[in-house]
C-alpha cells in the first residue's frame, strides 16, 4: 500500500516538474480513464499530447487577423516576401530549401525551422536569442536579408488599408501598432496546433499508429533520443551540441560558418560553441532538408546522423526504418482555420474559383455568415 502511494507521489511531482519546464499555459495532465487504477506507463512516458485546441483560450478575431498578416507579403520591404514563403504551411511550416531566401534573392545562413506548435519551444531560434513569440516575429520583418522593411514604415502603409484598421479595431479595439501586429502574428502561429496520430495513441487508442511506428517509439526511447527530444515537442526545451559524440563540423568538410556557432552567438560562452535548440521532430516527416545548415536530405541520413554524432551508435537499417515510421506518425493534422479560405477552396474547387472577380477579400472573419 505504502508503495502505492509514493508511487502516486512520484508520478505527481514528475507532471508537475515537466509541466514547469516546458511552461505552457495549455498543458494539463489528461485524465485517460484508468478508472482510479494507478497508471502503470503513463509517469515516465517521456512524451506527452499536444492539449486540444479547444483548451486554449484563443480570441480567433486575432487570429484570423494573424493568419491575414502571416500570409501578407506587404509586411516585405518590396512586397515580395511574406511569413509564409519561408515557413510554407504547405512543407510542414518551414521551407523546401537549405537557407532561407528573403527579398532581393537573398540566401540566409540557416535554414528556417518549424513554426509549427512553436508556441511550446522554451526559447525562439535555433540559438534561443528571442524569448517567445512576440520578441520573435519583429525580427524577420526588420531583417534586411529576410523581410527588409521597418515598423515605422509599415504601420502607416497598414493604416491606408481599410481592412485591417477594421480588423484591428474588431480585435482588439484599437489602431493598429507595432506591438498589435506582432500579437496577432504570434497569436496567429499559438493557434497552429498540429495533433497527430502518434497524440491518439498515447492518450489510448493502440490503433493509431502501426506496429512499425510502435517499435521505432521502442527504439528512439531505448537508444536515447529522448535525452533531448522529450515532452510535448519531443524537442524544444533545451540546448544541445550537435556533435556531443563525435566532431559533427570537422566531418561535414565545410568551412564554419557564423551561424555553425550557435548559442554561442548570444552568450560570447566557449562552452556554448555549436549549441542549438533541441528542434521538435513534430511534423519532421515533412520539413526536409534537416539541421540547422540544412546539408541533410532524408530522414534517414538525419536518424543515422543522430545515432553517430548525439549518441555514439550506428544505428542498423532496421532501427533506422522503424524510428523513421515512429516519426512519420509525428505528422498531424493543421487546424481547419490555419489557412486562408481562399486557398483552401481553391485546392477544393479549382475551376470555381478560377471564375470568381480576382481581389476579393472576403477572408478576415471565419466562415459563419
Ligand atoms: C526569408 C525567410 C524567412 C522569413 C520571411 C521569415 N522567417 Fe521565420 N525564420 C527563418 C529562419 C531562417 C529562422 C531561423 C533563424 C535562426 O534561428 O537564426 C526562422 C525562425 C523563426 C521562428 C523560430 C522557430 C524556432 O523553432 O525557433 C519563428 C516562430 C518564425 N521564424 C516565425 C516567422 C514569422 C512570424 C515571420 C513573419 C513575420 C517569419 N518567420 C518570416 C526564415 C524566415
Ligand atoms: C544530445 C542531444 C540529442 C540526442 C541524444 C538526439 N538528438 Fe536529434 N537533435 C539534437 C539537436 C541539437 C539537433 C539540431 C542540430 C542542428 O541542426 O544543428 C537535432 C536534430 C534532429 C533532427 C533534425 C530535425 C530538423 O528539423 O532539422 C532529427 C530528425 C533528430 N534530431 C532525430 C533524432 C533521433 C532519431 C535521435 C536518436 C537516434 C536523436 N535525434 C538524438 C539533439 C539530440
Amino acid at each position: 500500500m505504502r508503495s502505492v502511494v509514493n508511487f502516486q507521489v512520484i508520478g505527481f511531482v514528475i507532471m508537475v516538474v515537466s509541466t514547469a519546464t516546458i511552461g505552457c499555459d495549455g498543458c494539463k495532465k489528461r485524465d485517460v480513464g484508468t478508472g482510479g487504477a494507478v497508471p502503470t506507463e503513463e509517469p515516465s512516458e517521456p512524451v506527452e499530447p499536444l492539449p486540444e485546441l479547444s483548451e486554449l483560450d484563443l480570441d480567433m478575431r486575432k487570429v484570423v487577423l494573424g493568419r491575414r498578416l502571416y500570409h501578407d507579403a506587404r509586411l516585405s520591404g518590396d512586397g515580395t516576401v511574406s511569413c509564409a514563403t519561408c515557413h510554407s504551411l504547405d512543407h510542414g511550416g518551414a521551407e523546401p530549401r537549405a537557407v532561407s531566401v528573403g527579398i532581393g534573392g537573398q540566401l540566409g545562413p540557416i535554414n528556417s525551422p518549424t513554426v509549427l506548435n512553436s508556441r511550446y519551444n522554451f526559447r525562439q531560434f535555433w540559438d534561443g536569442r528571442a524569448a517567445d513569440l512576440r520578441e520573435q516575429a519583429a525580427g524577420p520583418i526588420e531583417n534586411p536579408a529576410e523581410m527588409g522593411h521597418s515598423f515605422v514604415e509599415l504601420i502607416p502603409q497598414l493604416k491606408e488599408n481599410s481592412t485591417y484598421t477594421t480588423a484591428f479595431q474588431e480585435a482588439y479595439g484599437s489602431e493598429i501598432t507595432k506591438e498589435l501586429v506582432l500579437d496577432a502574428i504570434a497569436t496567429y502561429e499559438e493557434s497552429l496546433l498540429t495533433p497527430s496520430p502518434f497524440d491518439a495513441y498515447l492518450r489510448g487508442d493502440k490503433d493509431a499508429i502501426s506496429a512499425e511506428a510502435k517499435a521505432g517509439y521502442a527504439t528512439f526511447k531505448e537508444v536515447g533520443c529522448t535525452a533531448c527530444h522529450s515532452g510535448m515537442l519531443l524537442g524544444g526545451q533545451m540546448f544541445q551540441r550537435l556533435g556531443v559524440i563525435k566532431d559533427y563540423f570537422k566531418e561535414r568538410g565545410t568551412e564554419i560558418t557564423p551561424a555553425d556557432l550557435g548559442r554561442y552567438n548570444v552568450t560570447q560562452e566557449d562552452d556554448d560553441r555549436h549549441l542549438f535548440k533541441v528542434p521538435t521532430l513534430r511534423n519532421v516527416a515533412l520539413t526536409s532538408p534537416y539541421l540547422h545548415d540544412g546539408s541533410v536530405e532524408t530522414l534517414e541520413e538525419a536518424i543515422r546522423i543522430m545515432g553517430t554524432y548525439q549518441l555514439g551508435k550506428d544505428l542498423d537499417a532496421s532501427q533506422v526504418a522503424h524510428i523513421k515510421a515512429f516519426l512519420e506518425s509525428l505528422t498531424g493534422e493543421l487546424p481547419p482555420h490555419a489557412r486562408e479560405p481562399e486557398a483552401a477552396a481553391a485546392a477544393a474547387h479549382p475551376r470555381e474559383m478560377r471564375a470568381r472577380p480576382a481581389g476579393r477579400e472576403q477572408n478576415s472573419r471565419p466562415t459563419k455568415g
